[in-house]
């Protein structure tokens, strides 16, 4: 799946103009800008090679991303990868790790597949902490009922997907927990995300109110070592 998320994020500006404007994605800016108190260093795994929140206070900035340009300068602290988040090693613990808007773009050949995907990025996040340092997750979640039918329509169309934009599968909230969890990571927030009147869905734009989606935020880290 990260090839075509390479070839649609590579030159998305209407994506990004519109993570820019909407109110859904302001609401998840201030989820992130209210985490970088204090915060030093930053890892931003699939950040897309733009920024919707403040960075300007923070020492260092690395961005990962399948489809970054480490050539392109995205400001004077930052440090760009291109790298895979499922298969990443940066020599650095990080005091805040985000994934906005990534873990449903990282998926495999079923829903399985995705969960073992999701768990191998929380492991890796987990590694590359500082001792007090945090995983802030703001990521579209779905409820029960529709992951249930999303699991049906997910391997049926994984064969068959011919649009620009890359098939995506979206976690239940109860899923991440249940995986970060799992991976041994404590949970320290999890909070649902006020949505504006628009998501974008698939690149489309879509009315809030006719979408099960809901977007949350996920505050995780390493338990004490006792
Ligand atoms: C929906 S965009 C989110 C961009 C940005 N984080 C935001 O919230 O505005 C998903 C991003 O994840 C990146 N991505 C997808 N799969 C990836 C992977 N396996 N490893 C790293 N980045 C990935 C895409 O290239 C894209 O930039």
């Amino acid at each position: 799946m990260s090839d075509k998320n390479v070839t649609y994020f590579s030159e998305n500006t209407w994506y990004q103009k519109k993570v820019l404007t909407l109110d859904t994605y302001t609401y998840c800016r201030m989820c992130i800008e209210s985490e970088l108190k204090g915060c030093h260093s930053l890892l931003d795994i699939g950040n897309g090679g733009f920024f919707n929140y403040e960075i300007s206070s923070l020492d260092r900035v690395v961005i990962l991303d399948v489809c970054i340009d480490e050539g392109a300068k995205y400001g004077d602290n930052v440090i760009p990868i291109r790298g895979n988040a499922l298969d990443f090693d940066i020599e650095e613990k990080f005091d805040v790790i985000v994934l906005q808007m990534l873990i449903h773009h990282v998926t495999g050949h079923s829903p399985e597949e995705s969960v073992k995907n999701l768990e191998a990025i929380l492991t890796s996040c987990a590694r590359h902490l500082t001792p007090s340092g945090r995983i802030l997750i703001v990521e579209s979640t779905v409820p029960g009922w529709f992951h249930f039918l999303e699991k049906i329509a997910f391997r049926l169309l994984h064969r068959i997907w011919n649009f620009p934009h890359p098939l995506t599968f979206q976690h239940s909230a109860r899923q991440l927990l249940r995986s970060a969890v799992k991976v041994g990571l404590s949970i320290d927030e999890y909070t649902l995300i006020p949505m504006g009147k628009w998501v974008v869905i698939f690149g489309l734009l879509v009315p809030s109110a006719l979408t099960p989606v809901q977007p949350v935020k996920l505050l995780l880290s390493n338990p004490p070592a006792i």
